[in-house]
């Protein structure tokens, strides 16, 4: 269907109820403004109706609801409700206690997805829906800068489907092929998240940085007996093992008994049994990925593939599709999680339901940089810092650069909080804790001091875009820290193997001349700075460069474990308060820990995070 609109077309994508909730408004289709519910919240993963998020699109497209012309909603909530019904039936009485407590949310709210928006918002429109997968490789394609690509989705499970593939031309979007529950690639991750002792949904990543420590023993064993692999990359999983049916755990006691033990305990000291599994769990992943990968191009014979889904953040897998898989270009939607089905559920709107074209010219994306959040001019943010009496530098274009450049270099850990923030689960120099690459030492401060967060997990590096390949074995930028590759072999230097010394004493070695953002393998999860996108951000490691040589810095999310991302100076202030951070700039205003007042809190402010 086409239309022709004499005005501004607005239409609102939103994601809730599941994890990470989240809205995206669009003007004619343009992106103007998309953010996760956690960050005005401050709860992690929030999964509640998304208002917050909701009022900043609005007010940021300068639009009342009822002027949007289009409320889409991210997933059909029937089908998946289908699901979960025969899922229960198929096991029952067995998962009656994880029925019973999902129900009064499906009933009360899931199900009435048009009320609960007419009621949280006052809109008199109807809602629309796309399905989950749909919303995915929506998110995938639109921004990309492919008129024609390749598409895969892979995620834990959104209505019955698991990962679907297909491709795009233009305004159109034509999924091939769907894989369904419970035969999932997202799930079976989640499942070892768990057993290794971490928060699914959440602690997927650190699963991912634990994989490097270990040796993949069990890889055989998991695809003999958890999971067969077929050659097109789709698989079968062996439920015998598994709990997610019916159950309130991911796995059960025969799994195990395969590994030989109980889950570990959260917070419980992590042995090397986990690091194996954890290995051995990625390798099977990567190797699925590559084998869907393969088949999505001998289906599509499209250069270019776009990604999304909550699996298409498992950076070292992508590297891999990069470098080993049949793909010329890839492009991976940064907000690949849930909450980036709000943007796919609209741009759908925009392009299937509207029939507007798409225009890409190849090179360029439409998500610009995922700076799509909330941005605090130097008059508020000088406002909030008079009225509380903080003390702080005032800093010039001619000088903030090199300000916040020479602290750096001195070793200090800077709060670095300029522009809008980003929307995605990756901070990208908007809402970033900085600090020296070239210092050993910088990986265990900024995790045990600054975080707050186990001593293992790796730091990024944002690197000149101009500069990637002098450090990185990589040929092209990565805007979205979504792509993990080596550093340079000149760069590295020898390090004992895990026989040799154990893995707290291991972080210890100097691994390259960038020991604070290269793994234990060499890699990096690399974050490449475009100067027209983030301008301020390239000029601090521009002139990093100018004082070190090394046009790299180290980058990680501004907030402490268990905390969701700041959003607001006064979040960024409180952050930096409560961890050992030496400096704090905001916008153009720099903050010294010394000379601040102190800092008081009723009780123990970590308790009331919930560790992730
Ligand atoms: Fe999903």
């Amino acid at each position: 269907m086409t239309k022709t609109f004499p005005e501004k077309i607005y239409i609102l994508g939103i994601s809730s109820f599941y994890h990470d909730s989240a809205a995206c408004i669009l003007e004619n289709g343009h992106i103007v403004a998309a953010a996760q519910e956690e960050r005005f919240s401050r709860k992690k993963h929030d999964p509640r109706f998304p208002k917050n998020a909701i009022a900043y699109c609005l007010k940021a497209a300068g639009v009342e609801i009822n002027n949007v012309d289009y409320v889409v909603y991210y997933d059909k909530p029937f089908m998946t409700f289908e699901r979960l019904l025969l899922s229960y039936l198929t096991t029952a009485p067995k998962g009656l206690r994880s029925w019973l407590e999902a129900m009064p949310l499906w009933l009360g709210k899931k199900l009435h997805i048009p009320k609960v928006v007419k009621k949280e918002l006052g809109y008199d429109g109807d809602v629309l829906f796309t399905e989950h997968h749909e919303a995915h490789a929506a998110s995938a394609f639109y921004p990309s800068p492919f008129q024609e690509a390749a598409i895969l989705t892979m995620d834990g499970v959104g209505e019955w489907a698991t990962a679907s593939f297909g491709f795009g031309t233009g305004k159109d979007i034509c999924l091939l092929k769907e894989l369904h529950f419970p035969d999932s690639i997202g799930l079976l991750y989640s499942a070892f998240t768990y057993f290794t002792g971490f928060r699914v949904n959440s602690g997927e990543y650190k699963l991912m940085g634990l994989a490097p420590y270990g040796t993949p023993l069990f890889k055989d064993l998991i695809l003999s007996e958890l999971v067969d692999l077929k050659e097109d990359g789709s698989i079968r999983l062996n439920l015998a093992y598994f709990d997610f049916l019916g159950g309130l755990r991911m796995t059960n006691r025969k799994f195990s008994k395969l590994f030989k033990g109980p889950p570990r305990k959260s917070e419980s000291r992590i042995t090397q049994r986990e690091m194996d599994i954890a290995a051995s769990i990625q390798a099977v992943t990567e190797e699925i990925i590559l084998k869907m990968a393969n088949h999505v191009y001998d289906e599509t014979k499209l250069k270019s593939l776009c990604l999304a889904g909550g699996v298409a953040l498992n950076c070292v897998a992508n590297g891999r599709i990069l470098r080993e898989g049949p793909f010329e270009k890839i492009w991976i939607q940064p907000a690949s999680g849930d909450a980036g089905g709000a943007l796919g559920a609209a741009l759908s709107v925009w392009h299937r339901y509207l029939g507007n074209e798409k225009h890409a010219d190849g090179t360029d994306d439409r998500q610009r940089g995922s700076y799509l959040g909330p941005v605090f001019t130097n008059q508020e943010v000088k406002a909030f810092l008079d009225h509380n009496g903080y003390p702080y530098q005032n800093l010039t274009p001619a000088n903030r650069a090199r300000a916040v450049a020479e602290k750096i270099a001195e070793g200090k850990i800077v709060g670095y909080m300029a522009g809008r923030m980003e929307f995605g689960p990756r901070a990208l120099g908007a809402r970033s804790i900085l600090g020296d690459p070239r210092k050993r030492d910088t990986q265990t401060v900024m995790n045990l001091k600054i975080k707050y967060r186990e001593s293992f997990r790796p730091f990024a590096p944002s690197v000149l875009e101009e500069d990637v390949s002098d450090y990185f074995e990589i040929d092209r930028p990565s805007p979205y820290m979504l792509l993990v590759a080596k550093v340079n072999r000149d760069r590295r230097f020898a390090q004992p193997s895990q026989n040799e010394l154990p893995m707290l004493e291991r972080l210890k070695v100097k691994r390259s001349d960038i020991p604070a953002v290269t793994h234990l393998d060499y890699s990096a999860r690399l974050q490449s700075v475009n100067k027209a996108h983030k301008a301020d951000y390239h000029e601090v490691i521009s002139a990093f460069k100018e004082l070190t040589g090394y046009g790299v810095i180290v980058n990680t999310s501004f907030n402490v474990r268990g905390e969701p991302i700041v959003c607001t100076p006064e979040h960024a202030y409180q952050c930096f308060m409560r961890t050992d951070m030496d400096v704090l700039v905001i916008e153009d205003f720099m903050l010294l820990k010394e000379g601040q007042p102190e800092w008081k809190e009723d009780g123990d402010w970590r308790n009331e995070l919930e560790l992730d």
